[in-house]
């Protein structure tokens, strides 16, 4: 299998990133999104990420416009059709993923893969709904992309060998190591990530630490780059409650039960970073 044009659906924090990193390993990338500001705002972000770059003297200006110029984009689904890789990026709801893979098979060419950057739905069931279960993966990539090395490789059930095979080393082309996960719910990184995010979470709500307290006891006795409560503001709270809520429901086991304090602040509109506030005030 040869790799020469990856599409990427869905251009926010995961999706600009993931564009990102296969146009640097020389890669053609066409970025979809429903909206052509949602585009551009992906666009600015990869520049500026790449101006760091220029900037601190690991990329040339002419590497930042040939990484540019391999990026097109798109609002339209069928301009994808040419991709030999399309990875969905797209919102954690398992119906808006079904309906965008469903909307886009009819452009594909058969040898097309299929891949979900989902970080917790059943990779199984997401294949079974599409005509290519056996080349359909998933291909977890890690906030912020350009930046941690890890891709967690996940095989349904149905998924080839072959697909597995091509993942891995093209996994391996883009500079990035893989982590292969059996799909049962949230995989490996976030089956034991977020439930630590909770359980700090637990330990603010019954008042065993404060805000500050419980992430510098992290940062500074386990070296975690990120407090749990900063990365939970990072990666988002409600995509932090999704995937309790993915492990509470796919294990049957109350010890995955989301924190009642983790709910109230998602209820309130506090998810973190993205909006301005979350256990962190950054307005
Ligand atoms: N995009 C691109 N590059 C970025 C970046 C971003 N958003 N943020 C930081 N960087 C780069 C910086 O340019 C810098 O690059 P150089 O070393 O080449 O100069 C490097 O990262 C370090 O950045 P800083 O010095 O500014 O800051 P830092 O040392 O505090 O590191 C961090 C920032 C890398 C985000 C670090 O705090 C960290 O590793 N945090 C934990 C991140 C983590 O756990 N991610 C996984 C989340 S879980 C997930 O993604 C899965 C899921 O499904 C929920």
């Amino acid at each position: 299998m040869t790799f020469q044009t990856i599409g990427v659906i869905g251009a926010g924090q995961m999706g600009n990133g993931i564009a990102q990193v296969f146009a640097a390993s020389g890669f053609d990338v066409r970025l979809n999104d429903l909206s052509g500001e949602a585009l551009e705002g992906a666009v600015a972000r990869i520049s500026k990420n790449l101006d760091r770059l220029v900037a601190r003297g690991k990329a040339t200006d002419d590497e930042k416009a040939a990484i540019m110029s391999r990026i097109g984009t798109t609002t339209d689904l069928g301009d994808l059709g040419e991709s030999d890789l399309v990875i969905e990026a797209a919102t954690e709801r398992e119906d808006i993923k079904s309906r965008i893979f469903s909307d886009l098979q009819p452009s594909l060419q058969p040898h097309t893969i299929l891949a979900s950057n989902t970080s917790s739905i059943s990779i199984t069931r997401l294949g079974a709904g599409t005509d290519r279960p056996e080349r359909f993966i998933g291909l977890h990539f890690m906030n912020p992309v350009p930046v941690m090395k890890l891709v967690e490789l996940i095989r349904g059930i149905n998924t080839s060998e072959e697909t597995y095979r091509a993942m891995l080393g093209l996994i391996e082309r883009i500079g990035k190591i893989s982590a292969s996960a059996e799909d049962y719910p949230a995989f490996i990184v976030n089956r034991v990530l977020i439930p630590m995010i909770n359980e700090a979470v637990y330990a603010l709500y019954e008042g065993v630490g404060n805000v500050a307290s419980i992430d510098a006891a992290m940062k500074l006795g386990a070296n975690h780059p990120m407090g749990p409560l900063e990365l939970g503001d990072f990666i988002g709270l409600d995509t932090c409650l999704a995937i309790m809520n993915v492990l509470h429901d796919g294990m049957a086991d109350t010890k995955y039960r989301p924190c009642p304090l983790l709910t109230k602040y998602v209820e309130a509109g506090w998810l973190g970073r993205k909006v301005g506030r979350g256990f962190y005030d950054y307005r």
